[in-house]
Parts: structure tokens; sequence; C-alpha cells
């Protein structure tokens, strides 16, 4: 039966039904529906509409509905027909306590109901996140501080074109920067999810005295909205959420692609562990890196999803209409869909087995200290332009005689500039060129050393919280 009966005369059709009907995907919000019909039972005890022996048989048969639809085995809201997940609790709940179960949506209108359920839901799900990405990035840095120890070092590109030599660990923490900005991130999201609409109505406010700011406590959340024409229709939580949920997966998909070049056989820096990689069934010697290619590949449904609930907010009148309904779907699927991305980081990363010899080989190529070439030149005195053009007709003389540029002769390079000592050649070690980004954020050791010791702390203090 629908919640909605009275001034109707006929049905509607079973067409409709399957349109209108959200219960196939609301189901999802069980326990926070039970969740949110509790706190509501209390607050109109509070408000004095409800007795407490009320409030008591209410409290203990939401909590009978919960622990039953907790268990598969016992549930029955897989079989159930009912519109909304809404009209499933309310039901269930007038079939074990009769007309009193009737009572509870006094007050109430499914519109701060559903606001307030797929907040608490959301709430959770970036919580769970954030341990999530934590996660991901404890195994970032734990490979950082592995590799720092054996100094292993990687070109570094941009363009992809080999550009300066970095320390692997400096790669890893680059990623680990990108998760920590979006640990942040949705923390900040959490705090204006915990927002209770629940007391807003349909959209003009509850006519019955209930304290808000009580209620909004008693659900975990910061405070009440403080408008209900705003919080009745206000996705802006599922919008920012799914915002957070597409950038996090824009950086895994970055990860994804630099893991996919890395191990491939043009590269051959990394081989990933059979454990997320998988075989071809026609090629028997490839290895494909499969993980990586849903790290990215994922993010095409993050990013779609994003602009699903856009393009829904997009152009609603205030306050509630039943577009509305359509936030859900997105905000289930990116949640699950990262989740799954973010778990598989950890075993992704912690399995990798880095070729060393062939990371070095490809970092000093000969070519990669041309900008540490032009800074000697700086340090003699040539102004920086200058220096930028020697150090390019050098490099030029280096690939026509095809040697490196620590080969050319000290009389070779004298012929460009005569400026150039005998104290260049070891300018060019990759030590020195690694050693000399000594500063804040650069790639000498020290530095990198540094940025491990941080991050380990932040982890841990992510983990802790
Ligand atoms: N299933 C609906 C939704 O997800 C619940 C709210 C229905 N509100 C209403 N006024 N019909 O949005």
């Amino acid at each position: 039966m629908a919640l909605w009966g009275g001034r109707f005369d006929g049905d509607t059709s079973d067409l409709f039904k399957a349109l209108n009907d959200s219960l196939p995907f609301d189901c999802a919000l069980v326990m926070e529906d039970i969740e949110g019909s509790i706190a509501w039972a209390r607050a109109l005890g509070r408000a004095k509409v409800l007795k407490a022996a009320d409030v008591s048989k209410l409290v203990k048969a939401l909590d009978s509905i919960a622990e039953r639809e907790s268990d598969p085995a016992t549930a029955k809201i897989s079989s159930a027909t009912d519109e909304d997940v809404h009209s499933f609790v309310e039901r269930e709940l007038i079939a074990l306590v009769g007309d009193l179960g009737k009572k509870l949506h006094t007050g109430r209108s499914r519109n701060d109901q559903v606001a307030t359920d797929v907040r608490l839901w959301t709430a959770s799900a970036i919580v769970n996140l954030r341990r999530l990405i934590a996660l991901a990035i404890d195994a970032l840095v734990s490979l950082a501080d592995a590799e720092l120890k054996k100094r292993t070092v990687l070109p570094g590109y941009t363009h992809l074109q080999r550009g300066q030599p970095v320390l692997f660990a400096h790669w890893c923490l680059a990623y680990v920067e990108m998760l920590r900005r979006d640990h942040e991130r949705f923390g900040d999201a959490l705090s204006r999810v915990c927002v209770s609409p629940l007391g807003s109505g349909a959209l003009a406010g509850t006519a019955y005295p209930i304290d808000r700011e009580a209620l909004a406590a008693d659900l975990g959340f910061l405070e009440a909205s403080r408008n209900s024409l705003d919080a009745a229709g206000d996705r802006d939580f599922v919008f920012e959420t799914l915002s957070t949920i597409a950038l996090c997966g824009v950086h895994l998909s970055r990860l994804g692609e630099d893991l996919i070049l890395y191990s491939s056989s043009e590269f051959g820096f990394i081989q990933m562990s059979d454990r997320v990689t998988s075989g071809s069934s026609l090629m028997p010697q490839k290895k494909n890196p499969d993980a990586a290619e849903l790290l990215r590949g994922k993010s095409g449904r993050l990013i779609g999803n994003l602009v699903r609930i856009a393009t829904t907010l997009k152009g609603l009148p205030l306050a509630y209409n039943k577009d509305l309904q359509e936030d859900k779907e997105p905000l289930f699927d990116s949640v699950a869909h990262l989740t799954l991305c973010l778990r598989i980081v950890p075993e992704c990363v912690s399995g990798i087995t880095i070729n060393r010899d062939r990371m070095l080989a490809a970092a000093d190529d000969g070519f990669s200290a041309a900008t540490d070439l032009a800074d000697y030149l700086v340090r003699a005195g040539v102004p920086f332009r200058d220096a930028h053009h020697t150090a390019g007709r050098l490099t030029r003389t280096a690939l026509e005689l095809r040697v490196p540029l620590h080969k050319l002769t000290l009389d070779q390079m004298r012929a460009i500039e005569p400026r150039i000592g005998p104290d260049i050649f070891k300018e060019l070690s990759i030590d020195a060129v690694l050693a000399k980004r000594d500063v804040i954020g650069g790639t000498a050791i020290g530095q990198v050393r540094k940025q491990v010791g941080i991050a380990k702390a932040s982890v841990k203090a992510m983990l802790r919280a």
C-alpha cells in the first residue's frame, strides 16, 4: 500500500510503478532510514507529541526491523514491492505495532526523511573512503621509504620526454600528496554532509515543537539546517561528494597510467605482480596491467556520475522534486567503485618489482644533466638564457657524435664555451644532479627523507582518527 492513497480513486499503472519506484536501489538506505526514524520518534517524545511508552515501543520495533534486515537470511526488503525504502520501513513497523506505527510520520515528510537518510549514508561512506585513502597513502609511503634506502632513481618526464632524474621515492610521494589532498577534501565535505535536514518537513518546517538541534545531535550531525526550503531540496552534499570522488579517481587514473607505462616492455622499469595482472587469451607471452588500467578506466564513470547529479540539479525549482530521486544511483555507484579502486592500490603498489638498473640507465642517459650544465655556466657568470643556448649546442654536438654529454672531451666543450673547466664532469653525475635539488619539495635525498618522515606521521594520524 502506498503512503499517499487518500486523495486517489484509481490505481497507478504498472509502467508508472516501474518508473517511479526507488526501492530497487534505495533499499541500500534501510539502516539509515531506521536510524533516522528512531531519532524522529525520540524527538516527537521530547516534544510531547508521543508518550514515552509509545516512543519505547516504536524504538524497540524499529530496532527489531534493523536486526532482521541486517541479516540477508531474514531480510524481507529484497523481495518487497513497496514504492521506496520509507514505505517499506513504515509498513513493516505498522505490521509490528499496529496503529502506533502510523503515528511515527507525524510532522515528518519523506522529503526531509530521504535527505536525512542520504546524508547519514554519505557520512559513513566518506569515513570509509578516508580510511581507504589513508591505507593507500600508507602503501605508497612504505614503497617510498624502501626505495629511498636503495636510492632508486627514475627519469622524471615532462611531455613524456626525459627531463631530469628524480628519486623513485619522490615519484611515490607525488601521489601521496594528491591523495593527502583528497583525504582533506573528503574531511571538508564531511562537515557539510553532517547537517541535519530533519524537521524541515515537506518544505516549510515541521509544525510540531521539535528541538532540531537535539535531534541533529542525536543523529551524530554537527548542526541543524537553517532553511527548510533549501534543506528539503539540497543535494549540494551529493554533488560535492561526487566531485571529490571524481577528483580522487582522476588521481588514481594518473597513477594507473604511470604504472601501465612503466611496466610496458618499452619502459621496463617495473613489473606488476601476478595478483593484479591478467594474461591474454590469445598471446601467451602477455601480462596485462588490468588493475592499473581499471584505475585509469574507472575515472570515466566517476566523472560521469558527477555530471549526472550536476545535470539533475541544474534548473530544479525549489524545493523537493522527484528528480532528486536520481541522486542515489550515481552516489552509490561512485562510492562502490572508488572503494574498489582504493582497495586495490596497496595491492598494486606493494607488489611492484622494480628494475632499478634499467631505471637508472634511463635516468642517466647522458642528457638529463643538460640543465645542470647550464647551471654550471650560470655560476661562471653566463646569463641563464645564454647558458641554456650553450647547453643546447653541447647537447647537439654530443648527439651528433653519439656520446652522452659527459663523454664530450673538455676540448670539445671548450670549443663551444671556453669558460667550461675540468670541474664540469662531477657536475654531470646523477648524484650531483639529485643533490642539487636541495629545496623544500625538491628531489635531493635529504629533502625526500624529510618528506617521507612527514608523510609517515600524517598517515599515522589519519589512521588513528
Ligand atoms: N524515493 C524518494 C526519493 O528518493 C523519496 C522522497 C519522496 N518524496 C515525495 N514527496 N514523493 O527522493
